[in-house]
């Protein structure tokens, strides 16, 4: 058996077209027009598998898509940044989905279509497929209607492959926070939400707390908390850490996946905790160093040079 990926991928699939510089808000019956465009791939699946592969890891996706110009897309920008994907699976009868964000400032107001992504559950998945891997990644388990009350299925089957494995759930739009920690979190080495996402699925009010509740279930509880840094919990102990700074933040979108690909690129070459938690740290600040989730991410010399030049890291 070749273990030939360093991270297997599980997650949603999607393009976002982004409109910037909108003139209005949109209403029904009238039209209005945006100065810039840009379509990007989307989804926090797919920019931590690119993150991990501009990294230097071999990475491969389990996904869906559908049979059309967006599910290419999405490959290609997978293939390009090196990201395996003979693993995703096609459905002629769902499309692609995507979302339409219209920037207004900080903030977006968006659209999303889930298509062919709401329809990947655990019965498309084996353990041959878990097998060509050595650590399994999932991701946002709320936008895949497909894994509800059955993700811990996944992650056990994970376990009996022998792989390391790793969960951030990220946002639920319906915000009901219905996941069973206690169910999931036995077979999850590396369980990485924001501080937000922690205290709405523990429905506990404050982050210490909302550790508490869950700590020693999964290994390493590593919470992350923005321009705060992260803190992160195992063997009794807890270990906070300051983020690296950046007084120029272009903008945050993707620093959450890419500290989980910074954290997992050092936990699977067996890095001590501490390591992989200022690792993850560093990928997500130099996030911030450029546009969109990836944009900072071209490859590892590329990353090395913000690393030292824009925050002072030394390896
Ligand atoms: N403004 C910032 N300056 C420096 N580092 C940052 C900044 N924002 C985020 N980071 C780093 O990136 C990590 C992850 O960011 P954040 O806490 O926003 O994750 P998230 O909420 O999961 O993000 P996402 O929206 O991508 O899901 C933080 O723990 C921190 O180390
Ligand atoms: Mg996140």
């Amino acid at each position: 058996m070749t273990r030939e990926f360093d991270v297997i991928v599980v997650g949603e699939l999607n393009v976002d077209l982004i409109f910037n510089q909108v003139n209005g808000f949109p209403e029904v019956g009238k039209e209005i027009l945006s100065d810039h465009m840009t379509l990007t791939l989307g989804s926090s699946s797919a920019i931590c598998a690119s993150n991990l592969s501009s990294l230097g890891l071999k990475v491969a996706f389990i996904g869906k898509i559908g049979n059309d110009i967006f599910g290419q897309f999405v490959i290609d920008k997978l293939n390009r940044s090196g990201v395996d994907t003979s693993m995703l699976m096609i459905d002629e009868n769902l499309k692609t989905g995507a979302t339409v964000a219209l920037s207004y400032g900080e903030d977006r107001a968006m659209i999303t279509h889930q298509g062919a992504m709401s329809h990947l559950g655990l019965d498309d998945i084996d353990e041959g497929q878990l097998l060509r891997g050595k650590h399994l990644h999932f991701s946002s388990y709320f936008f895949q209607p497909g894994f509800k009350n059955n993700v811990h299925r996944l992650f056990e089957m994970a376990k009996n492959v022998g792989i390391t494995t790793s969960l951030d759930v990220q946002w639920d739009p319906a915000e009901t926070w219905e996941l069973n920690l206690n169910q999931v979190l036995p077979f999850v080495d590396v369980f990485i939400p924001n501080e937000v996402e922690l205290k709405k699925l523990t429905g506990l009010p404050n982050v210490n707390r909302a550790i508490e509740s869950i700590k020693n279930i999964s290994r390493f509880v590593v919470v992350k908390c923005g321009s705060s840094g992260s803190v992160m919990y195992y063997d009794n102990k807890e270990v906070r850490l300051n983020p690296f700074v950046n007084k120029e933040v272009v903008d945050t979108i993707g620093a959450g996946d890419s500290f989980n690909a910074g954290f997992i690129s050092k936990f699977i070459k067996g890095a001590t905790p501490e390591e992989c938690q200022e690792f993850g740290n560093l990928i997500g600040a130099i996030s911030t160093t450029q546009a969109g989730g990836t944009g900072a991410f071209k490859n590892l010399e590329g990353i090395m040079e913000i690393a030292r030049n824009r925050f002072n890291y030394q390896e």
